[in-house]
């Protein structure tokens, strides 16, 4: 469903205190929309709040670990008492680490599902009953590049992603006669605090490299796709032929990504 005018629209994001969220909360509240900001450092929040509120728009914030079912049934009971109503869900909360496989621990791979994927999936289905009565409603999921091409040395990171892309694809056809929408955003590397955020680094390679997206840039090609009722979104033109070539020609990509293995 195609959105043109967001205002007064209703809005969760997740992973609100940097990057992709904080600069998704920012251009929903320019957009018009009122948003519910999240995530664990409080101050953060509160200076999101601020800046929002100091342009003449809507932000509410409320703190907490995503992961934790308190902090998304908090959300909900939150959004239940002040709109009844929900019109959009951004799940943008995410956290990667980098090294091998073989070298990680079992709870690097558990932590890095319970907030990429199990938080997401959760809120979403607490959020249903409300994003029912919304608006044009919408679900948008922040996954990844890596979620179409995996890459070596962030498999855990990589299966999050997956995961997330297979369950939008399906929350997508289960919802359509509903007349809520599921748009999957893949981002490529991106500015942000990601890379020293991670729960890991084992390697010496430098992550972000010099060619990354600013989050105000995914932030306004997302709402580019809020807008225009796309379905699925990769942002960069770089992405987009990785994808492309891993469709086609799997075996070469996987040969050339085993370089980057060590
Ligand atoms: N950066 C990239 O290169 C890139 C590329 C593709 C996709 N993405 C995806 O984009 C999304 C946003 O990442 P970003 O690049 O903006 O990174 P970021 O600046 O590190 O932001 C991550 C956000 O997630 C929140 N978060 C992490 N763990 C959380 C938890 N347990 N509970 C609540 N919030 C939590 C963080 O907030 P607190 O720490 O305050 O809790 C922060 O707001 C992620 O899903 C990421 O996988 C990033």
């Amino acid at each position: 469903m195609k959105r043109s005018d967001l205002t007064g629209s209703r809005w969760i994001v997740t992973g609100a205190t940097s990057g992709i969220g904080r600069a998704l909360a920012i251009e929903l509240a320019r957009a018009g929309a009122a948003v519910l900001a999240s995530g664990r450092r409080v101050e953060r929040l509160e200076s999101l709040r601020s800046e929002i509120a100091a342009s003449g728009g809507q932000c509410d914030v409320l703190p907490g670990d995503i992961a934790a079912k308190k902090t998304r049934q908090s959300l909900v009971e939150w959004v239940g008492s002040r709109w009844q109503e929900l019109d959009g869900l951004v799940n943008c909360a995410g956290v990667g680490a980098m090294g091998r496989f073989d070298q990680a621990t079992p709870d690097r791979l558990r932590q890095i599902f319970e907030v990429n994927f199990f938080a997401a999936v959760e809120l979403t289905r607490v959020c249903l009953p409300l994003l029912c009565r919304g608006r044009l409603p919408i679900i948008v999921n922040i996954g990844s590049v890596l979620g179409h091409c995996a890459v070596p040395l962030k498999s855990e990171y990589c299966a999050s992603k997956f995961a997330l892309h297979g369950f939008s694809d399906a929350l997508r056809a289960e919802l359509l006669a509903a007349g809520i929408d599921v748009l999957l955003v893949s981002p490529s590397t991106t500015d942000s605090e990601f890379f020293d955020s991670a729960l890991e680094d084992q390697t010496a390679k430098n992550w972000k490299g010099t060619r990354a997206m600013s989050p105000e840039r995914v932030a306004k090609k997302t709402i580019a796709a809020i807008r225009g009722g796309r379905r699925e979104v990769i942002l960069s033109i770089g992405g987009k032929l990785l994808v492309w070539a891993d469709r086609f020609f799997p075996s070469l990509v996987s040969r050339l990504l085993a370089r980057f293995a060590q």
